[in-house]
């Protein structure tokens, strides 16, 4: 990758990044209600090499060079997940020179495991490395999420920069969304996961996911709690029908999430597959925000012997993760599945 840079740009990086994708393995759509996620790195990641120039510009594979100007409004093209981050340090008062900017990934694009924040929190990286700063992990994920908020206008919670930013290899980072603050659960051998694109890519999900969260803070409101994370079940009961389901899978997800970090540090499978298999049924029947292919993956990733199965993420397409047994041949439980999705691929 230093040579493309040096062959793009004319000289060598100054400084480079690298942030990897995610999946999250329990706990969806509760990062925005102050709730609890557990999100895990993936084995795939982004690349960020930057150097000082006269202008700022950015180059990445597949896409023609892009000039573009943090100080300006949004392009509307990839070079807002650079641009956006950049504008975001230069408002935390880092002072950001042009740079040339060389992009590379093999995390595969809208498929719901964090390729646009992979991106950002590498940006942040780099750039720090490049004027001799340093932010600890949760401080470069808030700067990521609110130059997705803001300037890429994507109304997301902190679960994917947070995973982004401050997870590790090999372990699971238990998220507390309201405070921020992040703890490392190391995933025994035993625990395989598996997370497979279901074929179809994320449909109209921004403005549903929009009014996801507009319903789960309409439900706090009511509730009179500053989010749905200080909710009981017992309290969802006069609550409006409609909105009344939204919360119902916020509050128990929290509960499954911290139920299955117990299960993860006492090695059970059985129990984490359950309560990964119940997450998916409160996603799809209170969230609405499964698909039928995702769907049929779940269920045919469970017929063929997962411990458990969830689609991970947003929802509305993109992947799935399963919990395989800890006997499982993970050969022929994936020649299985593939069979029945034909459209499915394997991420991870
Ligand atoms: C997307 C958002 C996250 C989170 C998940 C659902 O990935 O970017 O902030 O809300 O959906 O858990």
């Amino acid at each position: 990758m230093r040579d493309a840079f040096r062959e793009a740009f004319g000289c060598d990086p100054e400084a480079e990044a690298r942030a990897p994708a995610r999946v999250n393995l329990i706990g969806d759509h509760t990062d925005y209600a102050d709730g609890y996620c557990l999100p895990m790195p993936l084995p795939c990641e982004t690349r960020v090499m930057m150097a000082r120039a006269t202008a700022f510009s950015a180059r990445s594979e597949g896409h023609p060079p892009v000039a573009f100007d943090p100080s300006l409004p949004p392009r509307g093209d990839w070079s807002d997940y650079v641009a956006g981050p950049l504008a975001e340090l230069a408002k935390a008062g880092f002072d950001v020179p042009p740079v040339a900017v060389l992009v590379a990934s093999d995390i595969p694009q809208g498929a719901g495991v964090s390729s646009s924040a992979a991106l950002e929190v590498a940006v942040i990286r780099a750039a720090l490395l490049l004027v001799g700063a340093n932010l600890p992990d949760a401080e470069v994920a808030r700067l990521a999420q609110r130059a997705e908020n803001l300037y890429c206008g994507v109304n997301c919670g902190i679960l994917d920069q947070m995973a982004s930013a401050a997870g590790r290899a090999g372990e699971a980072l238990l998220l507390d969304c309201r405070s921020g603050e992040g703890r490392l659960v190391p995933v025994p051998s035993s625990f395989r996961f598996r997370v497979v694109h279901c074929g179809e890519g994320r449909r109209l999900a921004e403005g549903a996911y929009n009014e996801r969260r507009a319903a789960v803070e309409q439900a706090a409101s009511l509730l009179g709690v500053a989010a749905l994370r200080d909710a009981a079940p017992g309290d969802l009961e006069h609550l409006p029908h409609d909105i009344g389901r939204r919360a119902r899978h916020v509050v128990a997800e929290n509960e499954r999430v911290l139920a299955a970090v117990a299960a993860l540090e006492a090695g059970d499978n059985v129990s984490f597959g359950r309560l990964m298999t119940q997450s998916h049924l409160s996603l799809a029947e209170d969230y609405d925000v499964s698909t039928s292919a995702l769907d049929r993956l779940v269920a045919s990733m469970l017929a063929a012997g997962a411990s458990g199965a969830r689609l991970t993420g947003a929802g509305f397409g993109g992947c799935a993760v399963a919990l395989l047994p800890p006997e499982a041949d993970a050969a022929s439980w994936w020649a299985e599945v593939s069979g029945e999705n034909p459209g499915a691929w394997l991420v991870a």
